[in-house]
């Protein structure tokens, strides 16, 4: 098939090279020309395991290409609308500002029976209104919302093994579903679920998901407080309830909280959404799940003036992890930069370390100090913060570790060490409801 990516964030860069691995060919689109440049070079701009491998062979054979000139798209088939949908500044509804551009930039370019396919996440009653839009100036075109699902750090993967396919087309529209029925017959083939339904529940599915997910963290979170307040430990018992198949283990580790590009942005956009609506009742509780999810931040400083005597002012503080999860170099919303920004702010000496997000990091926050080596960061510290679960703090001996810092205090933010061990090796460790 001959498929456009309109969008080459994060989302469209992974969907335009895993398209091209399938065997279409591909052009990308995106307004920006570094990032158009970087990845005709074979060089995406953030960091995402598996994707440079993929882009590189693809822009290799040709199958993929990128421009800035949506022009260029014009004898596509399909187009992929990928652009990002972020939290309006000042609100905390979605802006689509970017969908609506990028789709009215595309409307003079469609082809005789081409088929606009949204990825990104909007809020419900979008794609219904751009197919209003299609019906009036480009009728020989079709819209489809095909939801992405992708997690950073297993995009790849995700993107060519997907969970399920989920399609939104119009009423009575067959030809959309083939279509991507072609564009996916690789999954499709491997056993992949695929779900034919309306937009409205297309664009649904998205959101519910990620505020299902959200809620399941904060959940966990909330009990967390709930144990540190008896003495039960959260991990044995989200062990314990996850044998419970209706409720399942994932996404019931308990910690300093959920941040990134999609799951706190969604929460709040689905609330406003709501309101719009006048449904805003229905899903008041999200936020009281962003709610627990931003104490999760102030609980772990918290911890860590107890575990200093009361004052963190002038102590030497290691921040283990800056981005919001490991395997990404991303720190929108990181609940890990968050905490080194507020232990800065009392008058701690923070050197915070990071695989990946340094570079992000300081962007935002130019104020703190990094360092790439942990080994310096933990050099001399007086209290250790884990709050990103990389591999190799996870992996951290308390013996080695002890040697370098100047005080054996640790605050385990993702609740990944053994306090056992580390209790034995001298520390005064902390988690977030471990006894
Ligand atoms: C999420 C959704 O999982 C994905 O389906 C959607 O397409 C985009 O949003 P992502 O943001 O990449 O993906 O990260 P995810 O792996 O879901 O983690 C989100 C946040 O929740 C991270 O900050 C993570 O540390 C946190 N988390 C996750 C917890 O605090 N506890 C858990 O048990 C699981």
């Amino acid at each position: 098939m001959r498929i456009s990516v309109i969008g080459c964030g994060y989302l469209g860069a992974v969907h335009a090279s895993a398209m091209a691995e399938l065997g279409h060919e591909v052009i990308g689109i995106d307004v920006d020309e570094r990032k158009i440049a970087a990845l005709a070079a074979g060089r995406p701009s953030f960091f995402e395991p598996g994707l440079p491998e993929i882009l590189a062979s693809a822009t290799e054979t040709g199958r993929l290409r990128f421009s800035t000139d949506i022009a260029d798209a014009a004898d596509a088939q399909v187009h992929f609308l990928a652009v990002g949908t972020p939290q309006t500044a000042g609100s905390s509804a979605a802006d689509v500002s970017y969908v609506d551009a990028a789709f009215a930039a595309l409307l003079p370019h469609l082809a005789e029976d081409a088929i606009v396919v949204g990825k990104s996440t909007v809020p419900v009653g979008t794609a219904a209104r751009l197919a209003g839009r299609l019906a009036e100036e480009a009728p020989h075109a079709s819209l489809a919302w095909n939801p992405e699902f992708l997690r950073e750090g297993f995009a790849v993967k995700d993107t060519l093994e997907p969970d399920r396919l989920v399609y939104g087309v119009a009423e009575g529209d067959r030809h959309a579903a083939s279509v991507l029925d072609q564009i996916y017959r690789a999954a499709l083939e491997a056993g992949t679920p695929r779900i034919v339904t309306d937009y409205a529940t297309a664009e649904l599915v998205k959101v519910a998901a990620n505020a299902f997910l959200a809620t399941k963290i904060s959940f966990i979170n909330a009990m967390s407080e709930i144990a540190d307040a008896t003495g039960a430990d959260v991990t044995a018992l989200a062990d314990a309830l996850g044998h419970d198949a209706r409720i399942g283990r994932r996404f019931l580790n308990a910690g300093v909280g959920f941040g990134g590009g999609c799951l706190p942005k969604d929460i709040r956009a689905f609330t406003a959404r709501a309101e719009e609506l006048g449904r805003g009742e229905a899903l008041a509780f999200l936020k009281e799940v962003d709610a627990i999810n931003l104490r999760q931040r102030q609980r772990v400083v918290d911890l860590a003036v107890l575990a200093l005597g009361g004052s963190v002012h002038r102590k030497k503080i290691a921040v283990l992890g800056v981005t919001f999860k490991p395997d990404s170099d991303d720190v929108r919303d990181s609940p890990a930069l968050d905490v080194a920004v507020l232990l800065k702010g009392l008058g701690a000496d923070v050197v915070a370390t990071d695989p990946e997000g340094i570079e992000n990091a300081r962007a935002r926050h130019p104020q703190l100090d990094y360092t790439t080596s942990s080994r310096e960061a933990l050099h001399d510290a007086d209290l250790v913060v884990l709050v990103t679960e990389w591999r190799e703090y996870r992996a951290l001996d308390p013996d080695a570790t002890g040697r370098l810092v100047a005080g054996r205090r640790i605050i385990d933010g993702r609740n990944v060490l053994d306090p056992v061990a580390w209790r034995a090796a001298g520390w005064d460790y902390r988690g977030l409801g471990r006894p």
